[in-house]
């Protein structure tokens, strides 16, 4: 019998082949205009294969996003056109690819701001340290009210824009410790209006997004990542089951016909090598959501875990640092074949090195090692 991560399963608007994801991940490889460059189409399209989902580098839904350099913009034309070129060549090799849109809020500073402009987040609070520019990280100014509702409408343009450049859908960046994870934790959150104190209430903005960007493109082409236990960028909440509980079981209420939900496993931490030993667990969230579900974090440290997760629950497994090292993961995991190793030093470089030249497998290259019993 197949293992489960080689079944069928339909998401959205497509059947896909099989279950293994590119996780988003970013590389920093765009131009000074956050526009994509071509050798980023040779990337995706090498990690393409027929039925299976990519989901792209978290990308800004405008230019007040947050603009970390070299980052993509999905805001102009220009973009949107380079952005094309990357589905089009996605989706002539059978592939499907969902846009995942961002907002880094207090994870901004200043000097990457249109002019200048102090980064923004739920509270005046600064992210404890210094950002991977080496920049102190700032204190950010707490939005008002009519500003939620204006980035609202950022998100639901972004996302038409992502239809428009040929995405067969938008995930929402809700995870990591960025805006809207800014807005659900209590950690970053000391709001006393609707959009703070309560879950309901931390919940709000990114359930607005949701709401929005179904209502511009479909349910079935909406989807978003969440990260409970993330600690990046001071995250924590008091609560994470009930918090997060309540956020999957308004999603199920409401928007039942969303395209996934991406969840970030409890055990991974993606700047160590390590899987923390951890009691908590996704599953209280795979039981209330009906729709496909994508597991992300670990996979690349034990693959085997991808096999066993997908056969208990069925889930989707997303794959970061393995499938940056590994254009060809499917064909890698159907196999058995051995995985590259990645080069954590050229994730964030500007170059092609690093990023379109990890090799494919080729047996006669590599040496006899027996294939792992999955
Ligand atoms: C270089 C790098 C860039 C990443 N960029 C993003 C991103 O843009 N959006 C996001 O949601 N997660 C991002 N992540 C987290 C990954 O999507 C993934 O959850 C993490 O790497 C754990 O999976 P792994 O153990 O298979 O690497 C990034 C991780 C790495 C290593």
């Amino acid at each position: 019998m197949a293992p489960t991560l080689f079944t069928p399963l339909k998401l959205g608007r497509h059947t896909l082949q099989h279950r293994v994801v590119l996780a988003p991940l970013t590389r920093f490889r765009s131009d000074e205009k956050a526009v994509v460059r071509p050798f980023v189409t040779e990337y995706y399209a090498q990690r393409a294969t027929p039925g299976g989902l990519l989901v792209t580098e978290a990308t800004f839904i405008s230019p007040t996003a947050g603009s970390y350099p070299n980052a993509p913009g999905i805001y102009t034309q220009e973009q949107i056109a380079k952005w094309k070129e990357v589905t089009q060549a996605v989706h002539d090799k059978g592939g499907v690819i969902y846009l995942q849109l961002w907002h880094i809020g207090r994870a901004s500073h200043s000097k990457f701001s249109p002019n200048g402009e102090q980064p923004v987040s739920a509270s005046a609070i600064a992210i404890q340290g210094k950002n991977l520019w080496g920049d102190q990280q700032q204190v950010p100014r707490a939005l008002e009210i009519l500003d939620i509702k204006a980035l609202v409408q950022d998100y639901r343009q972004a996302a038409l824009n992502a239809v428009e450049a040929g995405f067969d859908g938008v995930e929402i960046h809700a995870a990591n410790g960025y805006l809207l994870d800014q807005f659900i934790n209590t950690s970053s959150n000391k709001r006393s209006d609707i959009y703070g104190g309560s879950i309901e209430n931390r919940a709000r903005f990114a359930l607005e997004v949701v709401d929005a960007i179904a209502d511009a493109i479909g349910p079935d082409r909406t989807a978003i990542r969440l990260s409970p236990w993330s600690g990046f960028q001071d995250m924590q909440d008091d609560t994470p089951y009930e918090t997060w509980g309540y956020i999957v079981s308004q999603l199920q209420a409401h928007q039942p016909e969303l395209a996934y939900v991406h969840f970030v496993e409890p055990r991974i931490d993606f700047r160590s090598e390590a899987l923390p030993d951890t009691t908590d667990s996704l599953d209280p969230f795979r039981q209330i959501w009906k729709g496909p579900f994508i597991s992300a974090g670990g996979y690349t440290i034990d693959p085997k875990l991808a096999f066993e997760r997908s056969d208990k629950s069925g889930d989707l497994i997303a794959f970061g640092r393995a499938f940056i090292a590994n254009p060809d993961i499917v064909e890698r995991l159907r196999n058995g074949w051995p995985l590259n190793r990645y080069n954590r030093k050229t994730f964030y470089t500007p170059g092609a090195e690093g990023y379109t030249d990890y090799p494919v497998y080729q047996p006669e290259a590599q040496p006899e090692v027996p294939k792992p019993s999955l």
